[in-house]
């Protein structure tokens, strides 16, 4: 949450700034701003709304030759979001300016003993008490300055911090919130996530908790914010380019995430298996035979829609492996009796690598003796580095809040590692994985070849259903994580109040809810619940509720009980939640186009969850 961008070089520093928050605009999107040293003071503009605002507000700024300066984009915690409450925050001089990703704890105890010593603040932010602090260690060094005051604080930060004073040196600071460095000839970046970088460098420091870095145009120093120890630097290359943050001529980035899936899939099975051996690879966990045999219980650890993968896993690694599988919502976990131990294997599932929750019930599993293993598609974000091991979904850059292609790569990761362990553990024959990698691998074609059709029906769908208030999305077995997920995705891009539910526990309660006003989205694929899936949309077809069904081509019973119906190609039975996804996200993309929502940026929303 909140997007930080910094720039030390020979580019002219506005438009690498903005471009810049651009690229990280999904992770804040309330207020934005920049600062730079110009004519012997501190230029600082803000304002609140979009980037185009800040865009707006600089206008008269274009002719700025400056290379050195610092950005921000907001999701706000403390303070709403005004222009005063963006970022950079400036000490009592204007002299120093600070820009902050995280939350200070002790910001309020902070705030009242440098206002008795006299500094004024003017925002409602916590991050402003750090340009304070700093200002009150400030002699003339302020790497000094910025180590002293970081000392006092408690809480999460990544911090870029600028000084009119000492106008050839950026520094940046880490603790709990992501800030990787960018080195290219001549030039230094920071930014809190790597596709603002990708159009200068593919060259990146990940700056560790602890540590501070100082950008020079031609140099970097990393030390230890402690003592100003200087550290070794490791310098790693990332294999994205600028053209996959892009939206490469489609609408929004949800939407061209969405049809990336094919490659998503495709690029996160490739090279991991070897089906006409029936046989899997997964080097990159670092555990033998002997290690996954004394796996008593597998914990897999996640939020939001990386938790909805982590529900298909279970289905998938108790089915096959025959490991008994909890599945724990990160925020949860981390606050309850635990009973790990060494014979637990966790598996935290993120696309970032960097949700708060996630990071946290890790170090807790890690600390109980579990064994970890993520499944992650950021390289190098933080829960990769505190993992034992880390299985890489290549879904590429995701940008969109909606997460798409990160889930279906998800699900593919956890597809094959729920093969694995039954491959290792001998619970499956080579003939019998061999057959599920050959399902597995016509995913991506299947997908490719129906995704026009699916969109299609999703605007048709769209076009009548959008005004709707509510919806209900209904699954059994392998599909109720998918009906959770077809409703998260609608609420959180439509504002439309959805629920997804197991539809056999309809008749528990949600039924009292059926009515003609109420869409029911049925998942249903023909496996070994089906029929029990069909009298579950009898009974709101009974209770005059509108039925949307998802089912195989050709299935005419459904489409005889159903208002709407999308079709799928009929596949084996464990290959369902890949299909059945997409056009449930397309059904939420249109719909939420059609009420004039922002897609790719929805409301109170942020693509990385950072903070609890
Ligand atoms: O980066 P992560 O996978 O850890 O993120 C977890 C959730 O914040 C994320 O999946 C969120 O629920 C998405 N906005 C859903 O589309």
């Amino acid at each position: 949450m909140c997007g930080i961008v910094g720039y030390i070089g020979y580019r002219r520093v506005l438009p690498v700034l903005l471009d810049g928050l651009k690229r990280l605009e999904y992770r804040g999107y309330d207020s934005a701003g920049v600062a730079w040293p110009e004519k012997q003071k501190i230029m600082r503009i803000r304002a609140k709304g979009k980037l185009n605002m800040l865009e707006e507000a600089l206008e008269d700024f274009r002719g700025t030759k400056t290379t050195i300066g610092l950005g921000h984009t907001r999701w706000a915690t403390h303070g709403e979001p005004t222009e005063g409450n963006a970022h950079p925050h400036a000490d009592c001089t204007g002299e120093l300016v600070v820009v902050h990703n995280g939350i200070i704890e002790n910001y309020y105890s902070l705030r009242e003993e440098l206002k008795k010593e006299g500094h004024v603040f003017s925002s409602e932010t916590d991050t402003e008490v750090i340009a304070h602090l700093i200002e009150k260690y400030l002699e003339d060094d302020l790497e000094i300055a910025v180590s002293k005051a970081l000392e006092r604080v408690e809480g999460a930060y990544a911090l870029g911090v600028l000084w009119l004073k000492q106008p050839d040196i950026l520094i940046a600071a880490r603790k709990q919130s992501p800030l990787v460095i960018g080195l290219a000839e001549r030039e230094c970046f920071m930014a809190s996530d790597i596709p603002a970088l990708l159009p200068y460098t593919n060259k990146v420091i990940f700056l560790e908790d602890g540590q501070m870095a100082a950008l020079k145009g031609d140099s970097l120093e990393l030390k230890s914010i402690s003592d100003r120890k200087p550290l070794n630097k490791s310098i790693q290359e990332i294999k994205w380019d600028a053209s996959m943050a892009e939206k490469a001529g489609f609408k929004h980035f949800m939407l061209k995430e969405i049809y990336e899936q094919p490659d998503a899939i495709l690029n996160t099975y490739r090279g991991r298996i070897i089906p006409e051996k029936g046989q899997i690879k997964f080097d990159e966990i670092n555990l033998d035979k002997d290690a996954i045999g004394r796996i008593k219980r597998i914990v897999l650890l996640a939020c939001g829609t990386s938790w909805h993968a982590g529900l298909v896993g279970k289905y998938w690694i108790e089915k096959w492996a025959k490991i008994p599988v909890e599945v724990e919502l990160a925020s949860e976990f981390r606050y309850k009796e635990l009973l790990i131990d060494n014979d637990y294997l966790t598996v935290p599932i993120s696309q970032s690598g960097e949700t708060a929750d996630t990071l946290a019930g890790l170090r807790i599993a890690k600390e109980l003796g579990s064994y970890i293993i993520s499944i992650c598609n950021v390289l190098g974000s933080t829960i990769t580095r505190e993992s034992d091991g880390t299985v890489y979904t290549h879904a590429g850059p995701e940008i969109g809040v909606a997460s798409t292609k990160a889930f279906t790569s998800q699900l593919t990761a956890l597809y094959l590692l729920a093969l694995y362990l039954a491959q290792e553990l001998g619970k499956l024959s080579s003939r019998e994985i061999g057959e599920k990698l050959e399902g597995l691998m016509t995913v991506p074609s299947i997908i490719k070849e129906r995704l026009p059709a699916w969109h299609e029906s999703a605007k048709v769908l769209a076009d009548k259903y959008y005004s709707y208030s509510d919806f209900l999305y209904l699954g059994r077995n392998l599909q109720f994580p998918i009906a959770l997920e077809g409703a998260l995705k609608l609420k959180e891009i439509s504002y439309i109040h959805a629920e997804g539910y197991a539809a056999g526990e309809m008749k528990h309660g949600p039924i009292a809810l059926i009515d003609r006003n109420m869409p029911v989205v049925a998942l249903c694929p023909q496996d070994h619940v089906y029929e029990k899936m069909v009298s579950n949309i009898e009974e709101v077809r009974s209770r005059r509720g509108i039925v949307i069904s998802v089912g195989v081509e050709g299935d005419e019973g459904l489409e005889r009980i159903s208002n709407e119906i999308i079709t799928v190609s009929k596949v084996a039975d464990d290959i369902n939640p890949f299909i059945f996804t997409i056009p449930l996200q397309l059904i939420a993309y249109e719909i939420a186009l059609a009420r004039g929502c922002d897609v790719d940026q929805p409301r109170n929303l942020a693509k990385s969850v950072t903070v609890e």
